[in-house]
């Protein structure tokens, strides 16, 4: 690598390498954030014209285990959230080739086994709240931390990283920035090609520019890419709506220099979009938070009956809505699906409930209105939780819902949902240092990767907030891994 001018960690000097992240998204800043408090020079770069990428919208929370937010009375484990997410991960782990199987079981040992710390980091270190914990789809605990009231749980986090690193002499972010390229000098990577002015700037011509230093790609998922990547890989998933921007993945940029992609047919399909019915052909739809079901909420047909434990994974449920609901005559593939919270159920989550009946994806009503055939449902589900009879689909937990016994005044609050595009588990080959891999599973120096972009770790399907805590764990590995490799290769002998 060229010799460095500047013999210590010094701010950002014009011209002078540095790290350069590609996405300000929680990956991209819980990696900066590593590099600041090391006093590395650090530029974010992102297309986009704010920060904080999907990570901003994300809405149930953070995965867990054990945490001092959790129930003491039926303790968690790091034991438990890796075997659940083993199973969630499904064939991809358990048929993978000789080494690979090794390599998944890593990556899943390290997200599950640093998660306590990643929940302790961002509310002790950070300053987040986190201090409600609700249960997920194939969760076999209550785990997934967020704030009690406040903002939601991506932008709670994606704002104070962001606050914790403005100010930094260390640490620049550039938004409308797009990398257009990676650069190498032999194997390893040395810097970014990037243009400006994309997606509004301020305005002026588009420039190409380049950045010299080690890389952390932190460029999350494809989910939006609905024409590109995704009719590529999964050509079946056409005519879905999705919860991402329609932005196309980044992940090409990585296979030019040699990195291998694993797993890009896994594409999440979340089972609970919301469908305006004001806009029912939208195709960028919000997210009706599984933290909704979590908390009790319930999914019914257009007969008004129940047909699946809200509370399995989501591959199982969107497989099970899929196969039962009714499709509706819309240009996109939606289906019919009412989601049903109690007062109890709606009151755990004020905030993000206040959010969606003034945005009128939820409306308040009462069971009268909904008809009979609703209130048997729901009256079954009563009995249920009450503890009265057993569910017919397996579940087990209820959250926050109260309702025992159903009237037709009783108040309920009801959103029409859809099978959405939600998150790409497929992604680039990368290991339990965050290091991206090449196709003989070589790391390619001076490049890390961490979040949405990477693949391998999720398997078929992922885990409730597991994306959040990957981007937590990867991105503070990728991080480090990051600082010393500048201190090492941009420093070291220049005193
Ligand atoms: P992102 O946050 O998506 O950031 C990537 C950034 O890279 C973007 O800003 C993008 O503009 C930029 N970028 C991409 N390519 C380039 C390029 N070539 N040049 C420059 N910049 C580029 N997960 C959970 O765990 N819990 C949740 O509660 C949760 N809720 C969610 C709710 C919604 C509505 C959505 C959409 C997702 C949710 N997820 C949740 C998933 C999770 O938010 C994302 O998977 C995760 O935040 C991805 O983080 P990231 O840092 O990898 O990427
Ligand atoms: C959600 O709130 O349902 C999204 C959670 C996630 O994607 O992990």
């Amino acid at each position: 690598m060229s010799a460095c001018p500047n013999p210590t960690p010094a701010p950002l000097i014009p011209g002078q390498p540095r790290v350069i992240i590609v996405g300000t998204g929680l990956a991209g800043l819980a990696a900066a954030t590593q590099l600041s408090k090391q006093n590395v020079p650090v530029t974010l770069l992102d297309r986009a014209a704010k920060p904080g990428g999907n990570s901003i919208k994300a809405s149930s929370g953070i995965n867990g285990a054990p945490t001092r937010f959790q129930s003491q009375s039926a303790p968690d484990s790091e034991k438990e959230f890796y075997e659940d997410t083993v199973r969630s991960a499904g064939h991809p782990f358990k048929q993978s080739e000789a080494g690979e199987e090794e390599m998944r079981e890593k990556l899943i040992k390290t997200v599950t086994g640093k998660s306590k710390g990643a929940v302790e980091w961002l509310s002790d270190e950070i300053g987040v709240d986190l201090s409600k914990v609700a249960q997920l789809g194939g969760h076999s605990r209550a785990r997934t931390h967020r704030g009690d009231g406040g903002k939601p749980p991506g932008a709670a986090i994606v704002g104070a990283l962001l606050e914790g690193l403005k100010g930094s002499p260390f640490v620049e972010v550039r938004t409308s920035s797009r990398v257009t390229r990676v650069l190498k000098e032999a194997r390893e990577v040395t810097g970014v090609e990037y243009v400006t002015n994309v997606e509004g700037g301020d305005g002026g011509d588009e420039k190409t520019q380049t950045l010299q230093g080690p890389v952390v790609f932190a460029s999350g998922g494809f989910a939006g890419d609905v024409r590109g990547m995704v009719s590529k890989y999964r050509p079946d998933l056409a005519g879905f709506p999705s919860t991402n921007e329609a932005r196309e993945g980044s992940q090409p940029l990585l296979v030019d220099i040699g990195a291998k992609l694993v797993d890009m047919d896994h594409i999440q399909v979340h089972p609970t979009g919301f469908l305006d019915t004001k806009d029912a052909s939208a195709t960028v739809k919000f997210l009706a938070a599984e933290a909704l079901r979590g908390e009790g909420g319930i999914l019914l047909l257009d007969n008004g009956k129940r047909f699946v434990n809200e509370l399995e994974t989501r591959e199982h449920v969107t497989d099970i809505v899929t196969k039962t609901a009714t499709q509706m005559g819309t240009d996109l593939r939606q289906w019919d699906v009412t989601l049903l919270l109690d007062e109890g159920a709606a009151s755990a989550l004020d905030s993000h409930m206040q959010f969606y009946l003034w945005k009128g994806l939820i409306r308040k009503t009462t069971m009268g209105d909904l008809g009979q055939s609703t209130i048997n449902a729901v009256q079954e589900y009563a009995d249920i939780v009450a503890g009265k009879k057993e569910d017919p689909y397996g579940r087990t937990a209820f959250g926050n819902w109260t309702l025992s016994s159903v009237q037709p005044d009783s108040v309920a609050y009801v959103g029409k949902v859809t099978p959405v595009l939600h998150f790409t588990m497929g992604g680039v080959l990368f290991n339990d240092e965050s290091q991206v891999l090449d196709s003989e599973g070589e790391a390619i120096p001076g490049l890390w990767a961490a979040g949405e972009v990477t693949g391998g770790l999720h398997g078929q399907n992922r885990l409730g907030g597991s994306s959040l805590l990957e981007c937590v764990v990867f991105g503070r590995i990728a991080g480090n891994q990051a600082a010393a490799f500048y201190q090492q290769h941009y420093l070291a002998g220049k005193a």
